[in-house]
């Protein structure tokens, strides 16, 4: 990641290769398709100056380009020594009445895609953004620019071809905004966006890398010096507490299970939440095995613990009042001849007894454990997070995760957390009368449903068994939005780092 700053100076005298300056659509560019040349954006304040410091008429220069400040879009403009920078790049915000930090976000990745070759690069893109306060669109603009930027590269030999170079970003203040407006959003900005690439990492770090054992170890190390205690749960402690869900689950694997136990406690916490997280580290499906095309990608299966592990550490960098306490559920799901078979009966941490038709429905049977570990620390809400369904895809596609919820605040305030962060989420029904889905002939309910039928809903009423009756609970199923098949935006292909960005601007709010 660059490092940022915010400065005082004008953009236009920085000492870096490439300027960037905003840019608002003055009319839907949809509509000037037919037209010779389309309509010419209005310059930000920052953009008129450093038209100024080029001595050239930037508004002709961009209807010659044909620029119409179309969000995401750019127009590179040389300087001709004019300035110290060798390139400007006029950055398209769209119309005024759609932009908001989504855009800004965006604004920052395209301009992330802009600069592979440069290092340095100075802007007034959040000072631009008009509507956006200029905080909360540095903060965005750092978020685009940095997960933009984001390359994952530990296994390259040679990582020079698919580096990205950028290593110093100033922002700089225009029009109204000043400096110190600037500077607390970066700030948050740039934790945010190390929270959410140490989610990616986790995630597209290789299986058998991050096997429970060493993804436990991992985890330590990750958030050493953040104040953040670590309590981790091996084969034998899980035995003796009753864990029987993760321990079905692990037991095909020659690398046993692990439950991770995090704490953040600041002294001036208001309020106690859980959040508990789904770690498959590799998910073959057991001996209900996958076919090879829906195994490749299962290394995503422990996005969820990533996301918990990425927002505590987020949290306690931004110093956030909130106690925390995270619970990780690491098994491998392996096939083998220690492995569960299907209609082998688990009994869980809570005492209910599960009867497991499919072995690669597990990831609610780790989960049915982690549960009732993070209700008995006395949370006064709990979030998990999962890659629980492919169903989800069938329900909305591949840019949401579904938002199940005991507890309408609790919803109200993650979907008002979603609205800000850009991380998609759509509230599904709990029905009470879709319980008898899974009820079992021989234990107190087995762990599917009935095939193409209400997948996801099902994967969330079997979680609600695990928590208590009263506890404000809410489920996110992440199967889709924690992992790309494409770049667009500031994602990029592999793990996407969701839903850190809306947990952490839940836990902020
Ligand atoms: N890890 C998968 C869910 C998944 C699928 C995540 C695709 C990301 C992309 C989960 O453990 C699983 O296998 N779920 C089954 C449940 C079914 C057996 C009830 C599924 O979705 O097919
Ligand atoms: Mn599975
Ligand atoms: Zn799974």
């Amino acid at each position: 990641m660059p490092t940022f700053q915010a400065s005082r100076g004008k953009v236009a005298n920085a000492d870096v290769e490439v300027v960037a300056v905003g840019a608002i659509a003055t009319a839907d560019p949809e509509d000037a398709g037919d037209q010779k040349v389309p309509p010419v954006p209005r310059l930000g304040p920052g953009a008129e100056a450093v038209a100024e410091a080029l001595g050239v008429d930037l508004f002709e220069e961009l209807r010659f380009l044909r620029f119409a400040g179309r969000a995401g879009s750019i127009a590179r403009i040389p300087t001709r020594g004019a300035i110290r920078a060798e390139t400007v790049l006029v950055v398209g915000l769209g119309q005024e009445e759609d932009l908001d930090a989504e855009v800004v976000r965006r604004a920052g990745a395209a301009v992330a895609d802009a600069t592979t070759r440069a290092s340095t690069l100075a802007t007034t893109v959040p000072a631009d953004a008009g509507p956006v306060a200029p905080r909360e669109a540095a903060q965005a603009f750092v978020e685009g620019l940095a997960l933009g930027a984001y390359r994952f590269t530990a296994y390259k030999s040679s990582a020079d071809g698919s580096r990205h170079h950028l290593d110093r970003v100033s922002l700089h203040p225009a029009g109204e905004a000043k400096q110190a407006d600037l500077r607390p959003g970066l700030d948050a900005g740039e934790i945010t966006a190390g929270a959410t690439a140490l989610a990616r990492d986790l995630v597209n770090e290789p299986p058998a890398g991050k096997r429970p054992p060493a993804l436990a170890d991992r985890v330590r190390r990750e958030v050493r010096g953040t104040g953040i205690k670590v309590k981790v749960l091996d084969e034998k402690a899980l035995e003796q507490g009753g864990y029987g869900g993760i321990l079905a689950v692990g037991q095909g694997s020659d690398a046993p299970p692990r439950l991770v136990e995090l704490t953040y406690a600041p002294k001036n916490a208001q309020r106690h939440v859980a959040i508990v997280g789904k770690g498959i580290t590799f998910d073959t499906g057991g001996l209900s095995i996958k076919p090879s095309q829906s195994m490749m990608t299962m290394k995503l299966d422990m996005a969820g613990a990533a996301a918990v592990v990425a927002t505590m550490r987020g949290a306690a960098e931004l110093e956030l009042p909130v106690r925390i306490t995270g619970v990780l559920a690491l098994a491998e799901n392996m096939p083998s001849g220690s492995a569960q078979r299907p209609s082998d009966v688990y009994t869980s941490r809570n005492g209910k007894t599960v009867e497991v038709l499919n072995t690669d429905a597990e990831g609610r049977l780790v989960l049915s454990d982690a549960l009732d570990h993070a209700a008995e620390k006395g949370p006064d809400a709990i979030v998990d997070v999962a890659t629980l369904t492919g169903a989800v895809k069938v329900a909305l596609g591949s840019r949401f995760a579904a938002l199940m919820a005991t507890d309408d605040a609790l919803a109200d305030e993650l979907l008002a957390a979603s609205d800000r962060s850009g991380e998609r989420l759509w509230r599904l029904p709990l029905p009470d009368d879709y319980r008898e889905h899974i009820d079992s002939d021989v234990a107190d309910m087995k762990n599917i449903g009935k095939p193409g039928v209400a997948g996801t809903i099902i994967g969330g009423l079997f979680l609600k068994e695990f928590v208590p009756e009263g506890l404000p609970w809410a489920h996110l199923d992440i199967a889709e939005l924690a992992w790309s098949e494409e770049r667009y935006g500031y994602i990029r292909k592999g793990g996407t780092g969701a839903p850190v960005r809306t947990l952490l601007a839940w836990l902020s709010g």
